[in-house]
């Protein structure tokens, strides 16, 4: 049988501002929400990516002296780092400035041309340039941008439009015979009451003003208005428009779009319109929900009131980030981001309600029964049967409100049974059953059902924190993992030998944390997703030692032709000689770099860098800024091949 797919999608991100908590939060969601329907069979993709061109970036390029390819570049490197540090499981990343996108974007502009949907004229108006939206006279709200409040600039150019007006009225009958695709409902009376009711009028779709943008084919001193070339992403990345259309015949039309409010007017006009207009089905949903507030206002850059996730997640780790964007911010509306809170609900329901269920159960399994699940031998009273009904009941519970895009409802449930399950202990008390021994078939059977129900909770909490049900799942030595495994209280394998580990989430000093998150905002200027340095996973011993570490000295060292960054290195490990190719040509001139003794990584795999094979990797230490950097050396005089442990 074919899978059901599900396609859902994150906006496209500026690569303009480094990311903030906020812009986290939307993929965040999108990814817990992908997550939860492959747990639940679906075939999913979930796409996200970066939003390349405009005026916007071209600036902030300029403004840095490097060309907007350099510039976009280098920002999302930083933010794909920055989605795998939250753990985003996007199945596809798409850059606006790839060429399948370009060439489609160009094909899509064509034909709207060539069906008279596009026509050329003069624009003479206001333009946002941090919104890169257009407005009228009449919508500007005290002279300024009336979406973000930002000044606007007078612009008088030649220009192709959009006949948005002609599309107008099939919008509106779309939308009021779906409801369903505009969610929440507040957002979609918002669209027909602020702007499709007083009329729409044709949208500007090309720029003459700068040049870092899709070119028209047909008329090459225009470049087609970012918004047209973002939002036709949703299906370039499919493959619309290209020779390979199997993708977008299986997912589109898009499950979910999911926007912030304040794109939701792009996403939820002027896109079914295009749409409309190829003759494309519309997506199903998009939902718009709300901003992550700071001290009562918007987290912006522009602000100065960002909170940096990398901060967050180096200080308390990926999921305790996840789990409050999840669970505190109501989906749908506006939310707060605050460090007292954040820690307080840390220390709740993460350390406290479930890492202490999984500790405690651990402890008891390994005291009386020497780490080995016990069999279970049948219910003894109620109490037994009021853990199993709430358990049960929890993945239905979770699923509906998944369903309905409820997700911190859905993470209510699953603490609801967490709770439960301490209560479960409190009210068996195992500790008073282990002092009897004609009582140890019934301890035994407490311990499965404690086991059995953290199974499920590990299974349930997965989509939104990943990381912990994989050690969850590690610590019970959990084997059956599946969705529908959790439609019966008897996954638990008894006789499996558990692996008590350490804490999920171990207790943190609310005081003293508060004071240095204080002593770091001060020192931190702005927060920088182009630089994302992860504090990484902890390692065990058995993983330092896979790490061949060699002194070696450079006998020879020399540029590599046709590259700025590489320097090309001789070296003598004391058996043998080896050639290493190293990145560090911006700190280093190759002369005073011979006869040094450095540290290298000998067991790397070799690699080719410019055709030019490379046996191993010199180790050095970089400024957080990346503008110093010395190759690592030992103290005192060792032969080269010498070992590091
Ligand atoms: N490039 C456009 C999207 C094009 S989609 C075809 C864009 N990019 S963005 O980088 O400015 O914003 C990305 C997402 O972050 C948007 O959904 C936006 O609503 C969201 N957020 C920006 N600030 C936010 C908060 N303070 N809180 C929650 N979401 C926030 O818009």
């Amino acid at each position: 049988m074919t899978k059901k797919t599900y396609y859902i999608t994150t906006p496209i991100y500026y690569p303009s501002a480094n990311l903030h908590i906020g812009n986290t939060y939307t993929t965040v969601a999108a990814d817990a929400l992908a997550r939860f329907k492959r747990l639940t069979g679906y075939d999913v993709m979930l796409l996200t990516g970066t939003d390349e061109h405009g005026q916007k970036i071209q600036r902030l390029a300029e403004a840095k002296g490097v060309s907007p390819k350099e510039y976009v570049d280098k920002i999302v490197a930083g933010i794909k780092e920055l989605w795998k540090m939250m753990n985003i499981s996007y199945d596809k990343f798409i850059r606006t400035t790839e060429d399948y996108h370009v060439k489609a974007v160009q094909k899509i502009f064509k034909r709207l041309y060539d069906q008279g949907d596009i026509y050329k004229g003069r624009y003479e108006g206001w333009y946002c340039t941090p919104c890169e939206s257009f407005w009228t006279e009449t919508q500007l709200v005290d002279g300024k941008c009336p979406d973000c409040g930002r000044p606007v600039e007078r612009t008088s150019e030649e220009a192709y439009f959009f006949r948005m007006s002609k599309y107008a009225p099939r919008l509106i009958e779309y939308i009021e015979s779906h409801p369903d695709f505009i969610q929440p409902e507040s957002r979609k009376n918002e669209m027909i009451n602020n702007f499709l009711k007083p009329g729409l009028q044709d949208l500007c779709v090309s720029r003459t003003s700068f040049d870092w943008g899709i070119p028209v084919t047909f008329d090459r001193k225009h470049v087609i208005y970012v918004w047209i070339d973002a939002l036709a992403n949703y299906i370039t990345a499919l493959g619309y428009g290209s020779e390979n259309q199997e993708l977008y015949k299986k997912y589109w039309p898009a499950d979910l779009h999911l926007v912030g409010k304040d794109i939701l007017r792009f996403h939820t006009i002027y896109w079914p319109i295009i749409l409309m207009a190829l003759g494309e089905p519309i997506p199903k949903k998009v939902f718009g929900h709300g901003w992550l507030l700071v001290n009562g206002g918007k987290m912006s850059k522009s602000k100065g009131n960002v909170v940096d996730p990398v901060v967050l997640v180096n200080n308390f780790g990926t999921d305790a980030v996840r789990y409050y964007l999840l669970r505190e911010i109501p989906f749908g509306s506006d939310g707060l981001f605050n460090n007292e809170i954040f820690i307080r609900r840390i220390n709740s329901d993460l350390a406290n309600d479930l890492g202490n269920l999984l500790s405690r159960t651990c402890t008891m399994i390994e005291k009386y029964f020497n780490g080995i699940i016990p069999v279970p031998s049948g219910r003894e009273d109620d109490v037994d049967g009021r853990l199993i009904d709430i358990a049960l009941n929890t993945p239905k519970k979770v699923e509906k409100n998944m369903d309905n895009l409820r997700i911190p409802e859905a993470l209510d449930s699953i603490w609801e049974l967490i709770g439960a399950t301490n209560k479960y202990i409190d009210d068996t008390t195992p500790w008073v059953l282990a002092k009897d021994a004609g009582r140890e078939r019934r301890l035994g059977t407490v311990l499965y059902n404690l086991s059995e129900s953290l199974r499920i909770i590990a299974i349930c909490i997965s989509p939104y924190l990943p990381e912990t049900s994989e050690e969850m799942y590690k610590q019970l030595n959990v084997d059956i993992t599946s969705w529908d495994s959790t439609a019966s209280f008897d996954g638990t394998k008894a006789g499996t030998k558990i692996n008590k580990g350490s804490a999920l989430f171990p207790r943190i000093d609310l005081d003293k944390k508060l004071k240095e998150l204080d002593e770091l905002k001060k020192h931190q200027s702005s927060a920088n997703a182009s630089k994302v340095k992860i504090r990484k996973k902890e390692i065990g011993i058995d993983d330092f030692e896979k790490l061949d570490l060699r002194v070696a000295k450079v006998l020879k060292c020399e540029a590599i032709e046709g590259s700025n960054k590489l320097l090309k290195f001789q070296l003598d490990l004391g058996k043998e000689k080896r050639q290493v190719i190293s990145g560090i040509a911006k700190y280093y001139s190759p002369e005073e770099l011979v006869g040094k003794y450095v540290v290298i990584v000998a067991n790397l795999k070799p690699i080719k860098l410019k055709g030019e094979i490379s046996q191993g990797m010199i180790l050095s230490a970089a400024s957080e800024d990346d503008s110093k950097l010395c190759t690592v050396s030992i103290s005192g005089k060792l032969p080269p091949g010498s070992t590091i442990s």
